[in-house]
């Protein structure tokens, strides 16, 4: 990444003034303009979209920067009252994403991505992007995003641990495993390994350097963000940067039914 885009991406990144129109990059596409939200104490957003021009327009989209919350948010809108949300740094190289009206287009490097479910629909990146679940609501346009969502099947986070049985996840009884999810309540992927000693290992996914999620890579018993291409240990320690502080570590531990995470908020 240049100088100049990377300390493009601090600004979409960091704590800026709100509303922002953002400099193009390449010939038929910008980053989305960029606002500035607080989330509720539940982690809901809601945005008055008739408040934001450019995400009003079927075609539009906005970046969209939550207070306390380390990645920014692309809402795109593709059609009537049809809007979704995504991550919006890229996976090749964490460029900030924009929104052609029918895929959401990386500048720096021209991927492309589908907008309602974030898989990658043209290279370089591999990995997609994040998906956010959100709802809108035609009557009051109030578009409601929520934050601490998970996937469905996967644990819920409930005051802060996570429990995973063994019926329900038995690769967990075997060394050299992982296993991830996102659990409702916390709204990040979550990684935990049985490590090839037998000990367990359960860390966030979110990286430390610029806010890209990471992915494991099971015969490695690591984890590696595609973004810059930062490795991380199963303890989250990091062993190639750019970055350089550990990824989030939870405390882990065993009952005879099921591994139990805690301090999962
Ligand atoms: S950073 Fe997005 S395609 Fe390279
Ligand atoms: S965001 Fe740069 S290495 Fe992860």
């Amino acid at each position: 990444m240049s100088t100049s885009r990377r300390g493009f991406l601090k600004g979409i990144l960091g704590t800026g003034a709100a509303a922002t129109a953002l400099p193009g990059c390449a010939p038929d596409i910008n980053p989305a303009p960029v606002t500035d939200v607080s989330a509720s104490d539940a982690g809901t957003v809601d945005l008055l979209v008739s408040r934001y021009p450019d995400l009003e327009r079927v075609g539009g989209a906005l970046t969209v920067r939550v207070a306390g919350e380390d990645t920014p948010l692309l809402v795109t809108h593709s059609a009537q009252n049809d809007f979704s949300v995504l991550s919006s740094i890229c996976t090749h190289a964490a460029c900030p994403l924009g929104f052609d009206g029918r895929d959401v287009v990386c500048p720096c490097h021209l991927s492309k991505f589908n907008p309602v479910d974030g898989s990658v629909t043209q290279r370089p990146a591999t990995v997609g992007l994040r998906k956010f679940s959100s709802r809108y609501n035609a009557g009051t346009q109030v578009l409601s995003i929520d934050l601490r969502a998970g996937e469905e099947g996967f644990p819920s986070a409930v005051n802060g641990e996570v429990r995973l049985p063994f019926a329900q996840f038995p690769t967990l009884k075997d060394n050299g495993s992982v296993v991830d999810g996102v659990p409702t309540g916390y709204g990040k992927r979550i990684f935990v390994f049985r490590l090839g000693d037998g000990s367990l290992s359960a860390v966030d996914s979110l990286c430390t350097h610029e806010a890209c999620e990471v992915s494991s890579r099971p015969a490695e018993q690591d984890l590696i963000c595609y973004c810059h291409n930062s490795i991380f240990t199963a303890k989250g320690d990091v062993t190639q940067g750019p970055a350089v502080l550990p990824l989030k570590k939870f405390t882990v531990t065993e009952t005879t039914d099921a591994v139990v995470v805690s301090g999962v908020q």
